[in-house]
């Protein structure tokens, strides 16, 4: 039976393509990779050893933003400082496109950082939450990175998603955050992304609250879904950078400038939270 087009994915040569193309430019072969949310890529700033592909210079990506190689406490790692936002028009296949090829680079873990609203009521701005659970919102409306054909190669059909973040790796970044003297502002939680670019209305954030939801974003999960149907372990880390307004009284409103503050004042915890969990992985 013949695919839509407008459901066609990446194909595996594609994705193999781009791999290839890093593989002969770096002997660096690392096991962890790392997506930076917004505000938090000087993360990469951090690598020792640095190979620097700007996106525009690999075959097939041709963005804005950079693929860096190097070592993270002597640990080898391959960190994206900037990624597709599906909110800004990349198509979901163009989202994911990045974690299909750190699977065909070899990667085995996959550590994720967003910027998310805080919907749990106990949550404060400046929370780091260690992602329990997600809920693909979009997906529920077929913006799916599986849609379409499948190539066996990358995964299974209907991959399982009920153990999507690996306990050993929250775990881990629990014992970290305590260690690093972020565990006075550590939670654990449930991600739901929206397809954005509107922050959530009132009666939105009210729904995701009865959902079981203590942090909203625009980001993260189809990466996730796509890390996890190849078989990459998944470490989410959400940073709480405005509460989301659930109240029809309130005079807050959440802003893009408000996000960028809070990410300033907290990136350095973060940072300094991933660079010591990466040892340990
Ligand atoms: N909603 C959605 N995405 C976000 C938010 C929010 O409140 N804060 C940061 N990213």
């Amino acid at each position: 039976m013949e695919v839509p087009s407008c459901q066609c994915r990446s194909s595996y040569d594609d994705c193999k393509k781009t791999a290839d193309w890093l593989l002969v430019r770096t002997k660096q072969r690392p096991r962890v990779a790392i997506i930076c949310g917004s505000g938090l890529g000087a993360l990469a700033d951090l690598i020792d050893d640095k190979i620097v592909f700007p996106y525009q210079d690999i075959p097939v990506a041709g963005h804005a933003g950079q693929l860096v190689f190097g070592k993270l406490q002597d640990r080898e790692c391959v960190c994206m400082q900037g990624r597709f936002h599906y909110y800004e028009g990349y198509s979901i296949d163009t989202v994911t496109y990045p974690v299909r090829v750190f699977f065909l680079l070899g990667v085995e873990t996959l550590i994720v950082t967003n910027a998310a609203g805080g919907l749990n009521g106990s949550y404060n701005v400046g929370d780091i939450m260690v992602i329990k659970d997600h809920i693909n919102l979009p997906g529920f409306c077929g913006q799916s990175p599986l849609v379409g054909h499948n190539d066996d190669r990358f995964g299974v059909r209907f991959p399982c998603m009920s153990d999507a973040y690996d306990r050993n790796l929250r775990t881990l970044a629990i014992q970290t955050a305590h260690e690093q003297n972020c565990g006075g502002f550590l939670q654990e939680g449930v991600y739901c992304m929206v397809a954005g670019p509107t922050f959530e209305t009132i009666a939105e954030c009210n729904i995701l609250q009865k959902f079981g939801v203590d942090a909203v974003g625009m980001s993260t999960v189809p990466e996730v879904v796509a890390a996890r149907q190849c078989g990459l372990r998944v470490l989410g880390l959400s940073l709480i950078t405005n509460k989301a307004v659930t109240d029809y009284d309130s005079n807050e409103k959440a802003n893009h400038e408000e996000v960028l503050a809070t990410t300033g004042l907290r990136a350095r915890d973060l940072q300094r939270l991933v660079r010591h969990l990466v040892t340990k992985i």
